[in-house]
């Protein structure tokens, strides 16, 4: 596993939402092992970053009323102010919008065209915005909705260009039989195998029907297409690096692991290899895909009104405690769910009682037998089998962080601690010093003492802040240096003296956050529903729809939200309707307007008026819209 550089990489966030914990999971774990690769001296280079283009992003700016760079400047700014109080370690912090990175787009574009990697041709096919991917109809569900994520797709046809992935089917097959290791967790791998033995479509690499994205290079003189935006977000790994500008930290590529959720995966390990064969650079040591988070078993999502907020988590609990819980409680690749039940027992358990408390042992019997003085030199004689148990726990670590096993590794990190705790009920230092035999009660004290010298280096990349506090209890400094001698090398802590001090991991009683009640989380515009019930089409006929125009329309006394319109529906009398559109409508914007009109509706009642339809409209969180018809039609004209 020794490797000099290392390049540790998140996904670049979609700026179309602010961050949850899932995306500090990521972040976390990334920089867990960037801060493991620097502690054993290790070239390192940490990137993360926003992902900017797109029409996800053009819409969602759009909703907001905002130009749409405004709107990705505000959003990238509270991921990067968030990492910054997260103490995220990242070198280089890239965004899509990034001049570098556009010109490094646009010449991997440039080059997989020279290579013969990309023509031009038309799409026709399915468009999930939502995920930004291209769908085969096979893959639909119901024949028009995402596989993914179940939104509705979008039927699209547009002059494209498209890149070869079809020819590396075989050299990706091959990469994955040769690095068994290439997608961690490997169940994931096994997955990715059956997707590309399925066979690949060639992928259709530019749109045309918005703007906002890097623009081909000069040489292809179609300024109307814009590249793909997961072609254009991939590349940053590498424009990061300077890629296509000023190269000289290419040399960190290729990257040791880029970490992402399980949603990502095929674009990772499917479409991203690709590109780089086809740009002639080598591929990534690992892709590490992580689960889910969940909330009562959901997948968390905006849209779901279920996120849970990293900051407030963390404010409340503890950052460092809360680092420690997300990569504890999860096995690498699977879900997990959040709760702050779990939060609570692992902050008052695992760091309370095993590794606070010992702290605290230690510093009482050091305190009360050898006025604080700790000293380590007799430990080997009298507690050599404890040392060698410690020892082979502590040289199991190091593997199991690479191959990202990390609740093993911190499992396998609590074992020392079990040893020194158990040591302690065994040989009752209270009982030895009695009878007078003061170096083996030394020795025990400073097997406790190399034991948390141990657990709080190897803890360090998880807990920066609170190891060092231990450390500095030991009267030792955690360093490369301090790796080397303690973990590597089993030296001998030099003696130190203990002084009393607060409890590091003080016991939380009760859930410190409060639960969001449903309704205050789910302020959300309504999407399409995941699952739909299937109608006939006799039961959409069951509603009378017609055209209508409205040829009155006054304000509603006292209604902040009412107009009162009439509208002639072709009868021999215009219908009276109460619709709630005055936010959005005045009494003049609407008279004279064709509109729909559900007109088998049971006549209601509003503020005491008479309502006999109601008006088709869409409300989404920009507002309100009539659906009016694209050409006049005369009233009364049904709608099918
Ligand atoms: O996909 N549980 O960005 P994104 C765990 N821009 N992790 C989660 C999660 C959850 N509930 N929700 C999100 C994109 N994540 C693209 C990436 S990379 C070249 C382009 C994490 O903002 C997880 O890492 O949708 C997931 O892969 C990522 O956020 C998706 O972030
Ligand atoms: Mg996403």
């Amino acid at each position: 596993m020794s490797c000099h550089k290392s390049y540790i990489t998140t996904p670049i966030y979609y700026v179309n939402d602010v961050a949850h914990i899932g995306h500090a999971y990521t972040t976390i774990i990334a920089d867990t092992l960037a801060r493991y690769a620097r502690l054993i001296n290790q070239d390192t280079f940490f990137l993360t970053g926003t992902d900017e283009h797109g029409q996800k992003i053009e819409e969602a700016a759009k909703n907001r009323g905002k130009a749409t760079q405004e709107y990705a400047d505000e959003i990238s700014a509270k991921f990067k102010n968030l990492w910054d109080e997260f103490d995220i370690s990242y070198d280089k912090f890239i965004r899509t919008t990034d001049k570098e990175h556009k010109i490094g787009v646009q010449k991997a574009f440039s080059v997989m065209y020279q290579n013969g990697d990309i023509y031009k041709d038309k799409y026709k096919g399915h468009y999930c915005i939502s995920c930004e991917a291209f769908f085969p109809e096979t893959q639909l569900v119901d024949g028009e909705f995402c596989p993914d994520c179940g939104k509705l797709t979008s039927i699209v046809e547009e002059e494209s260009y498209f890149f070869r992935l079809s020819k590396y089917q075989d050299k990706l097959l091959e990469w994955y039989r040769d690095n068994p290791q290439c997608i961690l967790p490997k169940s994931k791998r096994n997955e990715v195998i059956r997707f590309v033995e399925g066979g690949l479509n060639d992928l259709s690499i530019t749109r045309t029907s918005f703007d906002w994205g890097v623009k081909l290079p000069k040489e292809f003189n179609d300024p109307k297409h814009v590249i793909y935006v997961w072609l254009d977000a991939l590349m940053n790994y590498v424009t990061a690096l300077g890629y296509g500008t000023d190269e000289a930290n290419m040399e960190f590529w290729p990257a040791r692991v880029h970490l992402i959720g399980k949603d990502i995966l095929r674009f990772h390990a499917v479409y991203w290899p690709s590109f780089l064969m086809s740009l002639g650079l080598p591929l990534p040591k690992h892709i590490g895909a992580h689960g889910w988070w969940t909330r009562n078993g959901e997948k968390m999502s905006k849209s779901k009104g279920n996120v849970v907020n990293p900051k407030e988590v963390a404010d409340a609990y503890g950052l460092e405690n809360f680092r420690y819980f997300m990569l504890r409680e999860v096995p690498f690749g699977g879900d997990g769910d959040f709760s702050q039940r779990a939060l609570i027992d692992r902050i008052n358990s695992d760091l309370g009682n095993d590794l606070g408390n010992l702290l605290n042992r230690l510093i009482g019997m050091s305190g009360k037998y050898f006025d604080g003085l700790v000293e380590s030199n007799l430990v080997k004689e009298f507690y050599r089998k404890e040392l060698d148990e410690v020892n082979s726990s502590i040289s199991k670590l190091e593997p199991l962080l690479f191959e990202l096993q990390l609740h093993k590794y911190l499992e396998e990190l609590w074992r020392p601690l079990t040893i020194a705790n158990r040591a302690i009920d065994k040989y009752q230092p209270w009982s030895m010093i009695k009878e007078g035999k003061r170096d083996e009660t030394m020795a025990l004290n400073g097997l406790i003492a190399t034991i948390l010298a141990k657990v709080s280096i190897m803890l360090h990349a998880v807990m920066p802040k609170s190891t060092n506090i231990i450390a500095n209890a030991l009267g030792f400094e955690i360093n490369p240096k301090s790796f080397n001698h303690i973990i590597r090398e089993d030296k001998i802590l030099a003696p130190f003296k203990t002084k009393k001090r607060e409890p590091l991991f003080p016991r939380i009683e009760k859930e410190l956050l409060e639960e969001k009640k449903p309704q205050e989380e789910k302020k959300e515009i309504k999407k399409e529903p995941k699952t739909l019930t299937l109608i006939g089409i006799d039961k959409f006929f069951e509603t009378s729809l017609k055209i209508g125009t409205v040829v009155e329309a006054k304000e509603v006394k006292k209604s902040k939200k009412l107009l009162l319109l009439q509208v002639d529906i072709g009868e021999d009398r215009p219908r009276q309707i109460v619709a709630g559109i005055k936010e959005w409508y005045s009494v003049d914007d609407i008279l004279n307007k064709q509109v729909c009109v559900v007109a088998n509706l049971k006549p209601a009642k509003l503020m005491g008026l008479k309502s006999e339809g109601m008006l088709l409209a869409a409300k989404d969180s920009s507002g309100l819209s009539l659906i009016i018809p694209e050409k006049p039609k005369v009233n009364g004209t049904p709608i099918s």
